[in-house]
């Protein structure tokens, strides 16, 4: 299949990349690097977490995060909702969009968002509902879709069948997910294409970790099978909580150089977004994990 020539970057390092910090991110500093991102050209950056503070405190500030940014006009701001009350603060605080999180795996269902599959797609219902009636757009995430920390293999057919009811509520893309970057590109092809026998490939994308170094081959192999939404950290920041040893996203510069190589155009400025994987990394005091951002910041040093 020919590859797309125009492919979606979801920033998700506010969100995903910062969520796993141990030390509390400043709010100034998370509103930073969400105004940077945009300003960048991202069409979409998944800005915070209306979740419980007590599992997940690094996003306990999502609410001021999303009054303090400066709203670049067109550019989408996601925020995550498990249940009822994370919607009404997504709704509160102007969130262009939500993104609802279930699994494919049971185990790690209830290690994240403590109930069953079943049960979350219960507590996702009133929530998309809620968000439509509202005019938001909805998004539905598939944790450990290429594999499962507790669980190890991950039947495809669990994917479609996430898919599949999410797609019963409507959602408007759905993002197959790899926790904790175990998958390779043959396991991406077959849940890719098994997902998109039932879902529009316009509207499933895909979020890989890169644990195990996979991420960049993952994300080709999903070009292949005409996938043209992502997303990606800038620096390679992110994990899960909930997902022993999982690391970060792949990072997005590391991304935007192989899309740049293959002549897939994304709208984003690169050259910022490698200023802004360094600021970021500064911040948190340590080198940042993408190959690209890194290598041509030491070429501009030379
Ligand atoms: P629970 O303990 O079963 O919920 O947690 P509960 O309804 O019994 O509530 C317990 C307490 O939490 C109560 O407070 C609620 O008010 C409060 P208390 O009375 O004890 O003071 N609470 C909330 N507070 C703020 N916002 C809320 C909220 N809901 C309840 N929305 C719950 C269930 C889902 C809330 C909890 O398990 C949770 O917050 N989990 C979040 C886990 C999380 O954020 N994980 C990381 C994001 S997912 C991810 O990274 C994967 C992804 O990147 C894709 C991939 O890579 O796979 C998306
Ligand atoms: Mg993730």
């Amino acid at each position: 299949m020919a590859l797309p020539s125009r492919v979606k970057i979801v920033e998700v390092s506010p969100r995903d990349g910062l969520q796993n910090e141990k030390e509390f991110v400043p709010t100034d500093i998370k509103v930073e690097l969400i105004n940077r991102l945009s300003a960048a050209g991202f069409p979409n950056v998944e800005a915070a977490s209306f979740v419980s503070p007590k599992w997940v405190p690094q996003m306990a500030d999502g609410a001021d995060v999303m009054a303090r940014i400066e709203r670049r006009p067109g550019t989408i701001y996601s925020v995550l909702t498990p249940n009822m009350k994370g919607f009404e603060g997504a709704l509160a605080a102007g969130a262009d969009e939500i993104v609802i999180f279930g699994a494919a795996s049971e185990a790690f269902s209830q290690k994240n968002i403590n109930c069953s599959i079943a049960e979350s797609i219960a507590r996702f219902e009133p929530v998309v509902q809620a968000a439509r009636e509202a005019g938001i757009r909805v998004r539905g995430s598939i944790s450990c879709a290429l594999g499962c920390p507790y669980q190890g293999e991950v039947p495809i057919e669990s994917v479609v069948d996430v898919a599949q009811r999410y797609l019963a509520m409507q959602v408007d893309e759905i993002d197959v997910a790899d926790t904790i970057g175990v998958g390779t590109p043959q396991l991406v092809r077959d849940v890719m294409t098994a997902v998109t026998r039932v879902v529009d490939p316009a509207r499933v994308s895909g979020h890989f970790h890169d644990t195990y170094g996979q991420a960049l081959a993952n994300i080709l192999a999903a070009l292949e099978t005409g996938i043209s939404i992502f997303h990606t950290s800038v620096a390679g920041l992110g994990g899960c909580p909930y997902a022993k040893g999982a690391t970060g996203n792949v990072a997005t510069e590391d991304v935007l150089y192989m899309l740049r190589g293959l002549d897939i155009d994304t709208g984003v400025d690169f050259d910022a977004v490698v200023d802004i994987g360094q600021w970021m990394s500064a911040n948190l005091n340590r080198k940042g994990s993408s190959r690209a951002g890194n290598a041509i910041a030491a070429k501009r040093a030379a």
